[in-house]
């Protein structure tokens, strides 16, 4: 069985179960401040998941791309990898654990002909004031999974939220206990390197985790507790790739048809066999490859910023890699494994090779040929080195483009660490680089949702109508960033705003919150949406239905005035601008060639 087939029978056996197909988002989501990247299917259906209601209905299919950080580290062995396909069911408070175990067994075992002895699942066995999850394992026993292929674990491998732990979700994140299953590879022998006996979340590659149940019914307060949702949600995600391993028996994940055709290409530009200490450096090659090539055809080029930054890391690291298997080969290797993504999903997902074959191409070129300038003194720098600190790594990256993390691996490859701190302070020197470069945005990136951050988001949508009142239609969002302190709010304008102007501007938010407009909310499509006056100024390539807030009442839109805002967004948002309080703006600068930089705090 394909990938391509396995896909495709979960999305028809789920529809058959009554679920709606939605089309996938892209890996850059440009109206979700909130987060750098997709990561996991639920990720654009927060909204939903914490009650709004989706035009959709209740029950939800989809195979999602998705692209995580946290593994980077990880990539190399068997199964871990950055970017991959995740399918995902979901019940917006419809269906709950029993349902959900069933199915999911049921597709496992029946459609796929999986062997049940070679089936082992994980339950959640309590912690966080939550109790140990018996429901699940009676669900489990009455599906004929035996005790002893029933394992219980605590918080940090049976929960799950976008930001992991009970204690690492911030206020307003949604989460809940998780039954994961896992296939086990009965070829692969335990290697006591991992621990005296092998379970399903031991790390020596017997096991491999093949689909996560994740039963969304929490939701974390600001005292630190976590509370009941009242809608109680159903969150599945399984890896693609993985399932596709395991049902062809193959303990390696870049066996699977959707890593054989890179892999080979990298064994043929090199010259090198996929075997030995290369499988490690093929592997990583061929997993960044595919995280580049998505980003890229979503819009992202290498820069020392965000999701720039992020690209530029991958392909760096890659390049590295490639120069240990031939040097001369670094650019071809890059822009041939490239192709064959875009061979694999041509017609999926936003891809188009034949159209996209030249962009791809052109943009990795321009990165490597540019890093290729200093790659080979860089690693001869790296090589005097003989004890690293944050002022040394720090130059690796101004001078020679190093990012942080590639610095830190070839002197983990030489037993030295970096402290970060030291690499920051250096960092912070340089007024002229910026500070999300290397931080720690990219663990995850999320921002609390709280009454602080609903109020500054709003504000932003006031800011945006009031500077286009006040200033033209010309101004546009660059970019926004909010903390529970401020919104930084970037925009088109070509000069600086007189002390009047921002007076003008802080005012009129100010009338807006006063007047106490109701913030509403409703999901159309984009092209409704568009029709319909939303602002929304980013290049979504493929999306199907967008969220649209409103601020003053829609239904008297033709009487001027009343109507203030109206903007494609993912939310959250205050329920009226008058719970926002009062507004000053404390800075106003520039932020690059045409674009002015807005503070705004709360009173
Ligand atoms: N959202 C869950 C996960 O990513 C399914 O594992």
């Amino acid at each position: 069985m394909t990938s391509r087939d396995i896909r495709q029978k979960y999305i028809e056996f789920f529809v058959k179960k009554g679920h709606k197909e939605i089309a996938p988002v892209p890996l850059v989501l440009e109206d979700d401040s909130t987060t750098l990247f997709t990561s996991s299917g639920m990720q654009p259906l927060v909204p939903y998941l914490k009650g709004q209601s989706h035009p959709e209905g209740t029950k939800l299919v989809d195979s999602q791309p998705c692209l995580r950080l946290e593994d980077i580290d990880e990539v190399g062995d068997s199964r871990h990898t950055t970017f991959f396909e995740m399918l995902g069911n979901w019940s917006l408070g419809e269906y709950f654990k029993k349902e959900q175990l069933s199915y999911f067994w049921e597709f496992l075992t029946e459609e796929l002909k999986l062997e049940r002895e070679k089936l082992y699942v994980s339950v959640f066995e309590g912690g966080s004031g939550v109790g140990k999850d018996e429901e699940t394992v009676k669900i489990w026993k009455s599906l004929e999974v035996p005790e002893d292929h029933i394992y219980f674990y605590g918080v940090k491998k049976n929960w799950w939220s976008r930001t992991g732990t009970p204690d690492k979700m911030p206020p307003g994140e949604i989460g809940g206990p998780d039954s994961e299953v896992f296939y086990e590879f009965t070829q692969v022998k335990h290697d006591p390197k991992y621990g005296e006996k092998c379970h399903p979340n031991c790390d020596c590659g017997r096991f491999m985790e093949i689909g996560n149940c994740v039963f969304i019914q929490y939701v974390k307060k600001e005292e630190g507790t976590l509370e009941e949702l009242a809608q109680k949600n159903v969150d599945f995600g399984g890896g693609l790739e993985r399932i596709t391993a395991a049902v062809g028996d193959q303990p390696d994940v870049f066996g699977v048809d959707l890593f054989e055709g890179l892999i080979k290409q990298i064994e043929t530009d090199t010259d090198r066999e996929y075997a030995g200490e290369n499988k490690q450096t093929m592997r990583i090659i061929a997993d960044h490859m595919r995280a580049s090539t998505f980003l890229i055809i979503n819009g992202v080029i290498p820069s020392n910023k965000m999701q720039g930054y992020v690209l530029r890391r991958l392909l760096r690291r890659s390049a590295v890699k490639i120069q240990k298997l031939n040097p001369d080969k670094i650019v071809k290797v890059l822009v041939e494994t490239s192709k064959k993504v875009l061979e694999n999903y041509d017609g999926m997902f936003g891809v188009e090779k034949e159209k996209q074959v030249g962009l791809v191409g052109e943009v990795i070129t321009t990165e490597i040929e540019r890093f290729g300038k200093t790659l080979d003194k860089g690693l001869k720098e790296v090589q005097k080195i003989d004890k690293i600190n944050g002022k040394a790594a720090f130059d690796l990256y101004q001078t020679f483009g190093f990012p942080l993390e590639l610095t830190e691996e070839l002197f983990r490859e030489k037993g030295q660490e970096i402290k970060r701190e030291e690499f920051y302070k250096e960092f912070e020197k340089h007024k002229e680089l910026s500070r999300t470069a290397g931080i720690g945005v990219f663990k995850g990136g999320l921002i609390a949702d709280t009454p602080k951050t609903r109020k500054l988001h709003t504000t932003a949508h006031l800011l945006q109508a009031s500077l286009r009142q006040i200033l033209g239609e010309h101004v546009q969002q660059k970019g926004q960033n909010i903390t529970e302190e401020r919104l930084r709010f970037d925009f088109s304008h070509n000069s600086p705003l007189s002390k009047e102007e921002i007076e003008k501007v802080e005012k009129l938010i100010n009338e807006k919150i006063e007047e106490d407009l109701s913030v509403s909310y409703k999901t159309v499509t984009l092209d409704e949406a568009i029709k319909e006056g939303a602002l929304g100024f980013f290049k979504e390539k493929y999306r199907d239905t967008v969220t649209v807030y409103t601020i003053g009442d829609p239904s008297t839109r033709q009487t001027r005035g009343s109507l203030f805002s109206r903007e494609i967004c993912g939310g959250p948002h205050v329920e009226h601008t008058g719970e926002i309080g009062s507004v000053t703006i404390t800075k106003e600068e520039s932020a690059g060639a045409g674009i002015r930089r807005i503070y705004i705090k709360l009173l």
